[in-house]
């Protein structure tokens, strides 16, 4: 798929006016992901569905801008193979300050930039969003379930009850995940919509729970490495308080054993 993406749409960036409602959230429901819990990682496999879900769909309104391209091959990631890495930047045109025009981008450019200006930029929209609040606004369901920002894109991709309705010439859908409960964007996937060449399940609720979880890799790629780092840290200290204790004891034994000996 080839695209070019316009002046224009480069100059209309940024994210659309969200169009929250206070209090008025959606209904989102949890979702147990690979990557979630302390010792979660992003399942590659998925990641890749969930890119190739995103090229051939999501791509033709948003972008992800802040995602290098070279990325795709990082462990932790989808790690596509290097050539194919190669052979997917050429997929996109983006624009080139020095040259003053559009060129095929390398793996080192970025994910293009939305080409449809309403359409907010994707790269950190997991992060960007909770899909769990309160109780009344103590934000505890986080604790629990996480932020689920995750959970919150698939669930506004699943959201859909088919309702439309026409305001000052932009046609809203009827969206139960979506705060305010209609959204400008139209319903983007649907049963089968995507087809995987290793014939995983291609209904709704896998293309959407796929997606999501790429969107969530965009918005923290290292996450995977943070977890190690974590745990490994965690270890280190267990150990550390271990031998502190252990010669502590053994400094004082002398002076414990003086004042057994003096009563
Ligand atoms: C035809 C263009 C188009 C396509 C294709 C499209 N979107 Fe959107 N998307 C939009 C527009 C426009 C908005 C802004 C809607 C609004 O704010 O009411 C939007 C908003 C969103 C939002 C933000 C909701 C929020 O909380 O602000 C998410 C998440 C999203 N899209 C995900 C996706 C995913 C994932 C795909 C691919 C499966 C996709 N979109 C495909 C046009 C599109």
């Amino acid at each position: 798929m080839i695209r070019k993406i316009t002046l224009s749409a480069i100059a209309a960036l940024g994210l659309a006016a969200p169009a929250f409602a206070a209090g008025d959230t959606g209904h989102i429901e949890d979702h147990a992901f690979s990557f979630e819990g302390p010792f979660g990682t992003f399942d590659q496999m998925q990641l890749q569905r969930g890119l190739k879900v995103y090229t051939e769909v999501c791509s033709a309104c948003h972008g992800l801008r802040y995602v290098p391209l070279r990325t795709l091959g990082d462990a932790g990631g989808p790690q596509l193979p290097e050539d194919q890495v190669r052979a997917y930047a050429e997929f996109y045109e983006v624009f080139d300050p020095e040259l003053e025009d559009f060129r095929t981008a390398k793996p080192t450019d970025h994910f293009p930039p939305s080409s449809l200006a309403e359409a907010p930029d994707l790269s950190l929209m997991a992060k960007a969003r909770a899909g769990f609040h309160g109780p009344y606004g103590l934000g505890i369901n986080q604790f629990v379930k996480g932020m689920g920002g995750a959970e919150y894109i698939s669930a506004i991709l699943q959201g859909y009850t088919g309702e439309e309705k026409e305001e000052a010439g932009t046609i809203f859908y009827e969206n139960t995940a979506f705060p305010g409960g209609w959204i400008a964007m139209a319903p983007p996937l649907e049963d089968g919509y995507v087809e995987f060449d290793d014939e995983h399940a291609n209904d709704l609720a896998h293309l959407a729970e796929d997606t999501a979880a790429f969107l969530m890799w965009t918005a923290e790629p290292k996450q995977n490495a943070r977890k190690e780092a974590g745990f490994v840290s965690v270890l280190f200290l267990i150990v550390l308080s271990v031998l502190l204790y252990l010669t502590n004891k053994r400094v004082w034994a002398p002076v414990k054993r003086r004042d057994e000996d003096q009563s």
